[in-house]
This record gives structure tokens, C-alpha cells and sequence, in this order.
């Protein structure tokens, strides 16, 4: 009998994609400084920049939104996003925020993270660090270590390492620590899952030392997903039971509701403490709004409550899955190195071994992004030497990453299999000729977050 596994939808609505020739993307590139941040959207042809807010929302999410009561206080709308979210997450307070950055400035806030503060996880977002960092707190990232060797095959790459972190407990005291986050699917090491385990075991440690568990769980159902395929404690649960039971571990979780909630705007602070609510509620108002509708329109609440079901869908996630699964495989076999095995949002393609013969200096994963769009109009992120070095502007000492890495994003619901194949046969393209690719200089950067805005000049 025939698989069905094909895309689970039909397409009732098209865009239109960017169509360039090989002159205009040369002169785009030029233009752009060689920085693909820098050129347009109508430019690109196949945009795997992020899965962030690029999802497509259904049709029961569109007509949802029809039903959106604007009302600023106490609209029907958000009645119907709480009743979800209490049912998918059993926590029983929440407020709605515009997006996950957002909800970690407001939480934060509330929870008085000051200087001399530690706050561990498996491994910090950039937005959650900065968010960390800005209040003179330090950020430590406890991810096993299986979770930064990209050849790796653990199951569970994004666990923490629990000995790591209670030794840090005892180290520097409870007093100093005053939250844990568990980032569920750890974005920064690949997309990798947590399994349900490592996260009572995480909690059961925390509760020793009256630590509160906060979820940073933006892909809360691609992590549900792989746990129903991987980790043998959930043997039997259904993904929304497992969902359940990943929240019932924690006593708070921020959420980007851009990424699982397959919504373009919108996110999430759930809570079990009044106190805390309170608190939060407080700097909620100062910040976004009122707490029925945290920054965003009565409309986005209702297209969120239907995307957080959605997001948990098995039929959905098998898809989504085995779509980031499809490409890494074609990209595997046409003798890429990568990040192994697939995460669930991306896949990433290790650019220094792509690419030995460019030095950290002259930015190789970067040189492999801009080789995307010249020779395919692709558009991807690079997650290396460019986000992550430094040179110290006194001594003039170098400091670059561990991984040099350039990721593919997939937005949900989006881009068709024929699409992957066509990203597969332009990596595979330039992975033939890969010595021909060059390093690239710096002509201008920003003092911060650079790789957003900087131009480069080709070696
Ligand atoms: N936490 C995680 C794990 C994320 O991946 C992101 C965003 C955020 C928090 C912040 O949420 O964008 O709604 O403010 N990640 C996007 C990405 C930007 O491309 O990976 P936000």
C-alpha cells in the first residue's frame, strides 16, 4: 500500500515567490555588503532565514481571527486563549505577551533578577541571555556535552547535565540561583530535544534546593514529538500527554508563540505563584499592556489559541519532522557535513569542515551563506564567527566559536518537499565545489549584535 506521507494540507492560498537571475543577485549581494539580512524578502527565493513568525496559519486560524473581540479588557478572545492554554499546559495563571523576548523582559523584571544572580540552563537563546545579562545577572550554559559534538547521536542532545548543574548549586548556593530554565527544543545546539527524564530529574534536584523550573518552550510540541519517538518513559503517551506532562514539571514557562503556536505575532508567561502573577501583572502593563492582551490584538489571541492545538497535531509534527529530516538526509547524502542527527526547526551545516581551507577570520560559514544566495537564491542564517567572535579592541586578541555553523530554518507549513529538493541540489552544487569559495573581510560593524547590519568585502 501507498505511504501517506505527503504534506498533510492542500493549498488554498499562493504567494508568490522571488525570482531572480544570477546578474541581479550578484549586484543584490554587492549592494547588500554580502550581508543577506540586508536584501529583500522579494529577493530571496526560498527564505529558511528562520521559522520565527513565517509559519502559515490554517484556515481554522483565519477564521478565527474574524471572531477576534477587541475589547481591552476582558475580551472574549482571550477566554478562549486561556481555556487552551490551561487545558494544553494545566498551569493556571498566564498572560499573553507580543513576542518571547517580551515575556522574558517581563518575567525577569517580576522574578528581581539583579547582579550576582546565576541563571543556568541547558543552553540560553540569545534573546533569553541578553535578557539575563542586561540586568548584571550571568547566564551559564549546562548542556550536556554529548549536546556540543556535532557527530553526537544521543537522542536527547538538548538534556542538561544534572551533575554540572547541582555542583554549581553547591558552589556558588541556592540564595544565588533563583531560577533554572530548560530551553525545550535547545535552538542554540541544534534544535536537539530534552527528554521528559532529564526534565523531572531536573526538577526533582531543583525542588531539593526550592529552585523554581522555568520552560523556555517556544517548541514545546517538536520536543513532545521526539520524546513520544525516543524516550522510553513516555512509552504510550500521546504528544499532548506528553506536552502535559513537560508543563506539569515546571513551576513557569515563557513561550514565543512564533515558532510551535504557528502564529506570526505573539507569546506567552504561564505561572502557578499569585504573588508572582502579581508582580508580573504589574510590569505587564507598564511594558505591554493590559493583562488580557499583553500587546496584541484580540484577533492574535484567537489565531494563537487555535495554533497552541494545531502545533500538538501528530499528523502535523510526523510532517514537520520528517520535512527537517528529508533535508538533512538529501544534504547527508550528497556528502555535507552537518550537525547530526536533525534537530526539529533546522538543519545545520557544519561550515569548517565544509570548508577547512577558510580560517575563522575570514568567516567561513558566512562565505558559505552568501554562496546560497548567489547561486540559488537561498537565504539562510549564519551561526558562527560573525554572531559570535570578538576581538578585543585593546590587546587585539581573537576569540571565536567552538562551531562554525550555517542554518537552515524551515518555516511551517510553508515551503513543499520539491522546494527541499531544489535547497538539496544547490548545496550539493556548491559542497562539489567548495574549494572555490573565499573568505571575506569586515568594511563595517555595529557595536553590538553585528552580523544583523555588518557589510563585508569578498577576499
Ligand atoms: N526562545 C527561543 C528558544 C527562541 O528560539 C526564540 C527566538 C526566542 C526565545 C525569542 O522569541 O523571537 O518571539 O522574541 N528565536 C528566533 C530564531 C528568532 O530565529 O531562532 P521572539
Amino acid at each position: 500500500m501507498a505511504q501517506m506521507n505527503f504534506e498533510p494540507f492542500r493549498i488554498k492560498m499562493v504567494e508568490p515567490i522571488g525570482i531572480t537571475t544570477p546578474e541581479e543577485r550578484e549586484r543584490l549581494l554587492k549592494e547588500s555588503g554580502y550581508n543577506v539580512f540586508l536584501i529583500p524578502a522579494e529577493k530571496i527565493t526560498i527564505d529558511l532565514l528562520t521559522d520565527s513568525g513565517t509559519g502559515a496559519m490554517s484556515q481554522e486560524q483565519w477564521s478565527a481571527m474574524m471572531r477576534g473581540d477587541e475589547s481591552y479588557a476582558g475580551a472574549r478572545s482571550y477566554y478562549r486563549l486561556k481555556d487552551t492554554v490551561q487545558r494544553i499546559t494545566g498551569m493556571p495563571l498566564f498572560v499573553p505577551t507580543h513576542q518571547g523576548r517580551a515575556a522574558e523582559n517581563v518575567f525577569f523584571s517580576a522574578m528581581g533578577l539583579t547582579k550576582g544572580h546565576i541563571v543556568p540552563a541547558n543552553q540560553h537563546f540569545d534573546t533569553t541571555r541578553a535578557n539575563v545579562e542586561v540586568r548584571g545577572a550571568e547566564a551559564v550554559d549546562l548542556v550536556i556535552d554529548e549536546g556540543l559534538d556535532p557527530h553526537s547521536h544521543h537522542p536527547f542532545k538538548g538534556n542538561i547535565d544534572l551533575e554540572k548543574l547541582e555542583r554549581l548549586i553547591e558552589e556558588v548556593g541556592a540564595e544565588r540561583i533563583p531560577l533554572v530554565v530548560l530551553t525545550i527544543t535547545n535552538n542554540s545546539g541544534g534544535g536537539q530535544p530534552v527528554s521528559l527524564e532529564n526534565i523531572r530529574q531536573t526538577k526533582v534536584l531543583l525542588s531539593r534546593y526550592g529552585i523554581p523550573l522555568v520552560l523556555d518552550a517556544a517548541r514545546y510540541a517538536e520536543n513532545s514529538y521526539f520524546v513520544k519517538l525516543r524516550d522510553p518513559s513516555a512509552k504510550g503517551m500521546s504528544v499532548a500527554e506528553i506536552a502535559r506532562a513537560t508543563f506539569d514539571q515546571a513551576d513557569a514557562f515563557l513561550m514565543s508563540a512564533k515558532k510551535d503556536a504557528i502564529v506570526n505575532i505573539g507569546g506567552l508567561i504561564g505561572l502557578r505563584d499569585e504573588n508572582l502573577f502579581q508582580k508580573v501583572s504589574t510590569e505587564l502593563i507598564l511594558r505591554e499592556g493590559f493583562i488580557t492582551y499583553g500587546g496584541l490584538a484580540g484577533r492574535d489571541l484567537d489565531a494563537l489559541a487555535v495554533g497552541l492545538e494545531e502545533g500538538l497535531d501528530e499528523r502535523y509534527l510526523e510532517y514537520r519532522i520528517g520535512q527537517t529530516a528529508y533535508l538533512f538526509q538529501r544534504l547527508k547524502d550528497a556528502g555535507i557535513p552537518l550537525v547530526e542527527p536533525p534537530g526539529g526547526h533546522a538543519v545545520f551545516i557544519d561550515a569548517k569542515a565544509l570548508l577547512p581551507h577558510i580560517p575563522q577570520r575570514e568567516f567561513p560559514a558566512q562565505s558559505l551563506m552568501v554562496e546560497l544566495y548567489r547561486a540559488g537564491g537561498i537565504r539562510g542564517v549564519e551561526i558562527g564567527s560573525v554572531m559570535f567572535g570578538k576581538v578585543d579592541p585593546v590587546t587585539g586578541e581573537e576569540h571565536w566559536p567552538e562551531m562554525e555553523l550555517a542554518r537552515l530554518a524551515i518555516p511551517r507549513r510553508v515551503y513543499t518537499q520539491s522546494h527541499m529538493d531544489y535547497v538539496a541540489e544547490v548545496c550539493a552544487e556548491i559542497a562539489k565545489r567548495a574549494g572555490e569559495l573565499r573568505g571575506y573581510e569586515i568594511t563595517y560593524q555595529a557595536p553590538a549584535l553585528r552580523h544583523f547590519t555588518a557589510r563585508f568585502r569578498p577576499l
